[in-house]
């Protein structure tokens, strides 16, 4: 809850009473389930979370026209979706922190989590078809297909030095910004909106989403472990390569990292390969063994690749905001406007 209160002050202040609604809901919902389901999903909800899926969808229902208890209900299923994907990913990722603390797998291994999730994933199914509505049930069931797709993907994808933008882009598509994009939707079906207004509403979760997962991928880079809440430079010893990471790879590929030697600090740069090769090393060792951390820092952060890719976020952002510009100029829609700055800003 700590999290959740400290957001709320902020650029969640309008949706403030409702996400604590919202909060409440989950606790009942939790508190509904057997014991080790009960005792895992309130220990995650326990640490902290931004929840910005329930806020999004709040902030888009009102700037939609809507209020109302199926806001809460539905701030409740989304924020329990995402719950249900975290728990299975730190499975998936073998993580052993989540939100600060250790993560489900490290405390209840992977048997119990894998079904912590399960029910997770059908209590929330449940929860929404109390909506009688079947677009709503649509756009879920469509964002879960797409987040297990996502992480179906990766795994396939993993260890791939080759990874190409598009390929990135798709992935953080399926993995983060479907839910986002489903959260603002859902707010516009809440209040009955046209399809354009939908389909607009729609395209700002997807744009800010894409913006929040590339600002993830940059934090792996830049954060530190103890505002992030969880490792840093994790992702390429998990054999993922992602944006800034490629956008380096492809830097070195066309030269750039060559010739600005200042001596011995740029050794392992000096020739086109080396930056590759140093990325290759790390995948195949899934460790820092033969390369040490700072050397892929310093590889991403002289090739212009976080510059490229903090442009790219910020230009997500930009497309976001311009996704609103036919909504009626209501206190929701200026709130909708501030939260991509809060997602380029944010620190975990
Ligand atoms: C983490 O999401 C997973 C990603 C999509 C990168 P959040 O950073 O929103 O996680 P919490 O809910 O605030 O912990
Ligand atoms: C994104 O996966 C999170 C989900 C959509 C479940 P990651 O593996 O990149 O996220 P973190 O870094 O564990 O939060
Ligand atoms: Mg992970
Ligand atoms: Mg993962």
């Amino acid at each position: 809850m700590a999290f959740a209160v400290q957001m709320v002050k902020g650029i969640f202040e309008l949706v403030r009473e409702d996400l604590a609604l919202v909060e409440r809901e989950i606790a009942a919902q939790n508190g509904a389930a057997i014991e080790p389901v009960s005792e895992i999903s309130s220990y995650l909800c326990e640490g902290g979370g931004k929840r910005l899926r329930p806020a999004l969808l709040l902030l888009a229902a009102g700037a939609s026209g809507y209020r109302g208890e199926s806001a809460i209900r539905l701030g409740a299923v989304v924020e329990m979706i995402h719950s249900a994907t975290l728990i299975h990913d730190d499975v998936i990722d073998g993580a052993d922190t989540r939100r600060g603390r250790p993560s489900a797998n490290a405390r209840w291994g992977n048997h119990m989590s894998v079904l912590a999730g399960d029910w997770l994933y059908m209590q929330s199914f449940e929860m929404a078809l109390r909506e009688r509505n079947f677009p709503i049930l649509d756009i879920l069931i469509d964002l879960t297909q797409n987040m297990v797709e996502g992480e179906l993907l990766q795994l396939t994808r993993l260890g791939r030095i080759d990874l190409n933008e598009v390929e990135a882009t798709e992935l953080a598509y399926r993995k983060t910004a479907c839910l986002f994009s489903g959260c603002s939707r859902l707010g516009a079906v809440l209040g009955k909106q046209p399809k354009a207004v939908e389909d607009a509403l729609a395209e700002y979760g997807r744009n800010a989403g894409l913006a929040f997962q590339l600002v993830d991928d940059l934090l792996d880079f830049t954060a530190s472990p103890e505002k992030l809440g969880k490792p840093v430079l994790s992702d390429l010893k998990e054999g993922k390569v992602t944006l800034p990471l490629i956008f380096a790879l492809e830097a070195v590929a066309l030269g750039s990292a060559d010739g600005n030697g200042d001596g011995a600090g740029h050794a392992h740069l000096r020739s086109n390969g080396d930056g590759r090769r140093l990325v290759a090393k790390v995948l195949e060792e899934r460790d820092f063994q033969s390369v040490r951390p700072e050397q892929i820092t310093k590889l991403v952060k002289e090739t212009g690749a976080l510059e490229r890719a903090q442009k790219l976020a910020r230009d997500y952002v930009c497309r976001a905001k311009a996704s609103l510009s036919e909504l009626p100029a209501t206190e929701y829609r200026r709130a909708l406007l501030t939260v991509p700055d809060f997602i380029l800003d944010r620190e975990n």
